[in-house]
């Protein structure tokens, strides 16, 4: 079973969501559909078929922590996943490795399941072994860490809304790549994301090893999303 991830980032409104809830009903596929609207979005999916994820959450459960959204209260509205560590949230909020593992600890103890966010810039485009290497390190310290079944995007910085896709083999190799780094035998998963869209998903979603998609800008365009699904359901 593939997933499909909506990372809606901050775009949509009420219509998207009402779009999106008569559209994309349950029946129709037999992928795994997790849609990712912006925190202030999430309780309008009300009686949504599939399942819903926060775009970013907390290490803590409350405090003073102006602006931060608590994993817990995510949970409670109705989350089942949260992604971290995007490369957004990398380059424009300076997140750190650290920073983002400590979210992970967080969202895993309040039930949430973590998609994590990993991938090189173009300047790091010959070095992206190491790159992968270093994000992936502290979930690899203890191989005895239970992953939960963690969902690792690879998303290459330089291919995040850009429409450049790296070549098939080149996916292929890094999914290898992350999928030795982490080790056999532990529960998590590995899919891909940067300029998915209807077009391509179909060969994407055809690389050996890969367990689905993180799509952005395409999950805007409900027509687009459905044919991902689609592709992702056979
Ligand atoms: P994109 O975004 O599909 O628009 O490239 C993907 C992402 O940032 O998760």
């Amino acid at each position: 079973m593939k997933f499909v991830i909506a990372n809606w980032k901050m775009n949509g409104d009420f219509e998207l969501v009402n779009q999106m809830m008569s559209e994309i009903g349950k029946g129709r596929e037999c992928c795994k559909v997790i849609v990712c609207p912006p925190a202030a979005l999430i309780t309008s999916f009300k009686g949504f078929e599939h399942d819903l994820g926060a775009q970013n959450s907390f290490y803590e459960e409350k405090g003073a922590f102006t602006g931060e959204n608590s994993p817990k209260l995510l949970k409670d509205i109705g989350c089942k996943y949260v992604i971290l560590g995007h490369s957004e949230r990398r380059a424009i909020f300076q997140e750190s490795d650290e920073l983002i593992f400590k979210k992970w600890n967080a969202a895993i103890r309040f039930g949430l399941t973590p998609i994590i966010c990993i991938g090189e810039t173009l300047e790091e485009r010959s070095r992206w072994k190491e790159v992968l290497s270093a994000q992936l390190a502290n979930y690899c310290a203890d191989k005895s860490l239970d992953l939960q079944g963690t969902i690792f995007a690879y998303e290459p910085v330089w291919s995040i809304g850009t429409g450049k896709v790296p070549s098939m083999q080149e996916i292929e190799d890094a999914i290898g790549f992350i999928k030795d780094v982490i080790g056999a035998e532990r529960n998590y998963y590995v899919v891909y994301g940067g300029s998915v869209n209807g077009s391509n998903s179909a060969e994407i979603l055809n690389i050996h090893g890969l367990d689905g998609v993180l799509v952005g800008s395409a999950s805007l365009k409900v027509s687009d999303f459905k044919t991902i699904i689609g592709n992702a359901s056979v």
